[in-house]
């Protein structure tokens, strides 16, 4: 009988142990990450300004929803491309990439199709074409364009108020240098051509006296600065950059030559509106920016890159609104020291 007992407590025993060992009962705390998609991002480099807020951007969306396996490109297309082989050996559910070489579109397309993975492009836009070539591939972004009309508008504007004092030749025309961004990448190209047409619509004349690219950083925006000082000095009248970050290392260059005291003053235009530049803009060493939203811009990149991992419509639950060109256009703003918390607000 004694051993009968004994028998029946060590079946007791081993029941509850087994059944302690697989509760995955409500009171167990669930394991989240283990039911979160991953998804896996590539930025073209961490080192660039205001990608690095889109990045942020990202990770807050994904906070409890996704893992993010997040990778630095390093500006080295082949490094892309061994990263999202990575990616997708790991198991990731959904792929949102920012090119290094926008022409390296089909690459990634081939790598994703291969693997039946939705890839989400952003920052970057490739040809609508090669979009258009994989059921599966998405664009995050902007329209391009729009952010030279608008630079274009802000120039006009500053210039119609202040011409007495800036058009320092007198002569009636802009005399003006261009920081360029990244050369072949379209936001580079778009705001080179529009902000110059822009003032041409306006009936302004304009004489180009440099135009060289800075590749979208600040320390090649000041040396060219520098040079460019050196070379012109004061018959440059205005300094129009395709991004802030140029924009920044223009207006170190041009403080370390005098600018911005006494009555020396070069009227300096960027794109993007990072904190750097508001900070600029209102100590009046900056003229003015265009607000290149990066909060909205990663958010988008998530919410599509989550949707698209679990299998939902791409835009399901969400705001955003695809164009014939299979991309979701995120607007930019003009941003001059009238309207700046509009900026702040969107860096927050
Ligand atoms: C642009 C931005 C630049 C740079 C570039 C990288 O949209 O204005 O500052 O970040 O993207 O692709
Ligand atoms: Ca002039």
């Amino acid at each position: 009988m004694r051993k009968f007992f004994a028998l029946l407590m060590v079946l007791s025993l081993i029941l509850t142990v087994t059944a302690c060992g697989t509760t995955t009962g409500s009171n167990a705390p669930a394991d989240k990450s283990a039911e979160m998609p991953k998804i896996g991002v590539a930025i073209y480099k961490f080192d660039d300004n205001f990608m690095s807020f889109v990045r942020r951007a990202i990770e807050t969306s994904a906070k409890g929803k996704a893992e993010l396996i997040l990778n630095d490109s390093q500006n080295n297309q082949s490094t892309q491309n061994e990263q999202v082989d990575m990616m997708i050996a790991k198991g990731v559910k959904s792929l949102a990439i920012n090119l290094v070489d926008p022409q390296a579109a089909p690459t990634i397309i081939a790598k994703a199709k291969a693997a039946n993975i939705p890839v989400i492009f952003f920052n970057k836009e490739p040809d609508a074409s090669v979009l258009k070539s994989y059921d599966k591939a998405w664009y995050v972004g902007t329209t391009s364009s729009e952010s030279g009309v608008i630079q274009g508008k802000i120039i006009v504007d500053a210039w119609k108020a202040n011409k007495d004092k800036w058009d320092k030749n007198g002569d009636g025309k802009i005399q003006y240098v261009l920081l360029k961004g990244e050369p072949g990448h379209p936001d580079a190209e778009a705001r080179t051509k529009y902000a110059i047409d822009e003032i041409k619509a306006a009936g302004i004349g304009v004489e180009q006296l440099e135009l060289q690219t800075g590749m979208w950083d600040s320390v090649k925006g000041k040396e060219l600065m520098d040079a460019w000082l050196a070379k012109h000095g004061d018959k440059i009248e205005f300094v129009i950059a395709n991004n802030d970050a140029m924009a920044l290392g223009a207006i170190s260059s041009l403080k370390a030559n005098g600018y911005f005291t006494g009555n020396k003053y070069m009227p300096v235009v960027g794109v993007d509106a990072i904190p750097d530049a508001i900070q600029q803009i209102k100590a009046g060493t900056m003229l003015g920016t265009v607000l290149n939203d990066a909060k909205n811009q990663g958010q988008a990149t998530f919410d599509l890159a989550f949707n698209v991992a679990t299998g939902k419509d791409v835009l399901a639950g969400t705001k955003w609104k695809l164009d014939d060109k299979k991309a979701v256009r995120v607007p930019y703003i003009a941003i001059t020291k009238d309207n700046i918390s509009v900026a702040e607000e969107a860096y927050k």
